[in-house]
């Protein structure tokens, strides 16, 4: 039964009800719909706009309702409007006419706005915390291998020699970033916008600070039309959730090439792998790419946010009642994607052997051939260019820089001693990388109990 009958004639149809109605996805927000009626019944009630008594009234048949939801000996009716119209018309039902003064002073549109408001700023929380939960298991790992060698890539060749923990905690850094990011989201939705009404405020006594205060907010919205119209916190939350997925997506496209036979740098562990129907050998890290999949469902859906808000004049239109199905599908990927990745990375067998042997081919110590040369008097251009040389050498008798004879050495350029090789041992390589942000396993350590501080559980 629709609430807004009083000029209508005619039933609506059941395929309008059915287009109209978002009760199937905004069910979800029942606990934050009856939360926010209640506290609106108590600020009427402070301010004489109804009595004490009508408002406990309302409280209780809003309490009631709550509870057997909770237990499920309510059910929602599917064919109700929305959670709003189906928790208004219920409380009627139960408390007769004192539940008709609930909706005094509000719109659904006030309502809606602050449902969503209230749903995502727990998620918000949710979200950080599974964040922070992969953040401290990448820590815990780059502390393991914070000397373990490996090749570090540009362009996907082998570059320079750093370590497994280094590359780790470049994760760290991002989801960080993350975190911060969802902290500013957070501080900018934490503003209520019940007593917007339905767009022009009212001209009830109300005190929107009584209904801030009692659901917990900043603050309060300073505009009727934007409190009701703003989905900003919609698209801000997904694009958080966007640059997540880059993240996980990149990391997830990592973790795929390292179980490779190709890397073999890491194995996952049974329990987070699958096999194939055919292919008897196969051990396929199904997990991690869905995650890089599931990527482009959230983007999708912070672009869908973009493309409802984009062209409409104020203040509410229907079209934003899209809003929640999208918010809502970014937000559990997100949560179902952190679910699964934790675990995975934290129970994966990382293979240091094979790191090393990878680090070893590519010349990726032809930098500190050069930087030697520098250190003792050479130009750093001409030492490049005599390093170069010095590669193509290798490369024409089939050997790397650590085992070219001296001779050879000699022959590009009289600088060189034997000093040389232990300035390229790969070890050496890298634990000379000490400069604040490199890759040094001294460096590694600290930045790991850094990064562990930072999202250590009280
Ligand atoms: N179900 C609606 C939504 O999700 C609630 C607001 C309805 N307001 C209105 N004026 N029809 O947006």
């Amino acid at each position: 039964m629709q609430l807004w009958k009083g000029r209508f004639k005619k039933e609506l149809s059941k395929t309008t009800n059915d287009f109209n109605s978002s009760i199937s996805f905004d069910s979800r927000m029942f606990r934050e719909d009856i939360e926010g009626s209640i506290a609106h019944a108590t600020m009427l009630g402070k301010c004489g706009i109804i009595t004490e008594d009508e408002a406990e009234h309302i409280r209780q048949g809003l309490r009631g309702i709550l509870a057997d939801l909770e237990s499920g000996a309510l059910a929602i009716d599917m064919e109700a409007e929305d959670i709003h119209t189906f928790i208004e018309g219920e409380l009627t039902q139960r408390i007769g006419n004192d539940g008709k003064r609930l909706h005094t002073s509000r719109s659904r549109n006030d309502q809606v706005a602050l449902d969503i408001k209230l749903y995502l700023k727990k998620e918000v929380v949710n979200v950080r915390k599974q964040l922070r939960e992969l953040v401290s298991v990448i820590a815990k790992k780059a502390e393991e291998y914070s000397d373990t060698v490996m090749p570090g890539y540009t362009h996907l060749q082998r570059a320079q020699p750093i370590t497994f923990g280094h590359h780790l905690l470049a994760y760290a850094e991002m989801l960080l970033r993350d975190i911060s990011r969802l902290d500013d989201c957070l501080r900018r939705m934490d503003e209520m916008p019940l007593g917007s009404c339905a767009l022009a405020g009212t001209t009830y006594p109300i005190d929107r600070n009584i209904t801030r205060e009692l659901l917990g907010f900043d603050r309060v919205t300073n505009n009727s039309l934007d409190g009701v119209s703003d989905r900003d916190y919609c698209i801000e939350f997904a694009s958080c959730l966007s640059i997540i997925m880059v993240h996980l997506s990149r990391f997830s496209e990592e973790i795929i090439m390292w179980c490779s036979w190709e890397f073999k740098f890491i194995e996952l562990d049974d329990a987070f792998s699958t096999g194939s129907s055919i292919m008897p050998q196969k051990k396929n890290p199904d997990i991690a790419e869905l995650v890089r999949g599931k990527s482009g469902r959230v983007f999708g859906d912070t672009m869908t946010l973009l493309t409802v808000m984009k062209g409409i004049a104020l203040a509410y239109n229907k079209d934003m009642q899209e809003d929640k199905e999208a918010i809502f599908d970014a937000v559990d990927t997100v949560k179902m994607c952190l679910t699964a990745f934790t675990p995975m990375l934290d129970t994966m067998r990382v293979i240091p052997r094979n790191m090393r042997k990878a680090a070893a081919g590519g010349f990726i110590n032809a930098t500190d051939v050069a930087d030697w040369l520098t250190k003792n008097g050479v130009p750093f251009r001409d030492a490049y260019k005599a390093t170069g040389e010095l590669v193509a050498r290798c490369i024409e008798l089939g050997c790397d820089l650590e085992s070219l004879p001296i001779e050879e050495y000699k022959k590009v350029c009289d600088v060189f001693t034997e000093d040389v090789y232990k300035a390229i041992s790969l070890e050496y390589c890298v634990s000379q990388r000490t400069a604040f942000g490199g890759p040094a396993p001294g460096n590694v350590r600290a930045q790991a109990e850094r990064v562990k501080k930072i999202v250590k559980f009280e």
